[in-house]
């Protein structure tokens, strides 16, 4: 049991690049080390501890016995279900095993990014490893689903932050997505959306239109149907997005059809 508040948040690494994890470490309001030395206690994340192999699987054990049933357990990427989950392994378990063993004791289940949440890149046809997000295995706790490839550091530091200061979850849209992040879709507040209306298009990567910053959904744009606040929150405290910088949306925060459909035009 921690001597202090802070609710300790245990992070899995599965089928992934890191990128979710990495763009968290570009946070700066608060920064990681404000988040993990005074707002919560990350007593496992792979890629931030110190300690490796048995010394860091023995911080996971203690701090999953120590905080039973109050844990916040954080999920990174996709995880392969075929022959019975062989193809992602840490310290000799499979990420199906210990998803499900982590799984238990968590007070909630924090899916960060779109593997995480749907299976992302690597659930994409043929899926040869069987790839499936979070909700797809666990049936039994809250899960709240952070989709976005990387996702928006601040949609996941905001939800922290709630539920440290509210003691509950936010709300949540029907695909397991905090509302005040997830309920608009980012044509909604697009800066091209002007040229949109007025029927102002880009047509071919560097032609007029597209140096004049006309709108790119005949470029294949994905805002009209995505739901995520790119076009409000931006990234890396810079001001850009993708299509700030004249690269259509992809609709890298929806499940299906969008974000895969997107992938699979490109392989
Ligand atoms: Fe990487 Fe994207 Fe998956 Fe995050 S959601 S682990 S950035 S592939
Ligand atoms: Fe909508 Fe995309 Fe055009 Fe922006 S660039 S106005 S999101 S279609
Ligand atoms: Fe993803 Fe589209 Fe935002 S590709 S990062 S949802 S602009």
């Amino acid at each position: 049991q921690k001597s202090d508040n802070r609710p300790a948040v245990i992070w899995l690494h599965f089928q992934e690049c890191t990128g979710c994890s990495e763009s968290l470490l570009r946070s700066t309001h608060p920064t990681v080390s404000n988040l993990i030395l005074d707002m919560i206690s990350l007593d496992y994340h792979e890629t931030l501890m110190v300690g490796s192999g048995h010394q860091a699987e023995k911080s996971l054990t203690d701090s999953l016995l120590a905080n039973k049933g109050k844990y916040i357990l954080v999920v990174e990427g996709a995880i392969p279900t075929k022959d019975n989950g062989i193809y992602c392994k840490v310290h000799g378990k499979t990420a199906l095993d210990s998803l499900k063993h982590a799984a238990e004791g968590a007070a909630a289940i924090i899916s960060m990014g779109t593997c995480a949440s749907y299976g992302g890149i690597q659930s994409v046809g043929p899926n040869p490893t069987g790839a499936v997000g979070v909700r797809d295995i666990v049936k039994d706790k809250p899960i709240i689903n952070i989709p976005g490839c990387p996702p928006n550091p601040y949609n996941f530091l905001s939800t922290v932050l709630y539920y440290v200061t509210f003691k509950k979850l936010p709300e949540l849209d029907q695909m397991g997505r905090p509302k005040f992040a997830f309920g608009r879709r980012i044509h909604e507040h697009c800066e091209r959306r002007p040229h949109f209306d007025a029927g102002r298009f880009a047509r071919a990567f560097g032609d007029e239109g597209h140096s004049q910053g006309y709108c790119l959904y005949k470029l294949g744009c994905k805002g009209p149907a995505t739901y995520a606040n790119c076009s409000v929150l931006r990234f890396n405290d810079v001001g850009a997005w993708p299509v700030s910088i004249g690269h259509p949306c992809i609709g890298c925060t929806e499940p299906d059809l969008l974000f895969k459909t997107a992938i699979a035009d490109k392989v």
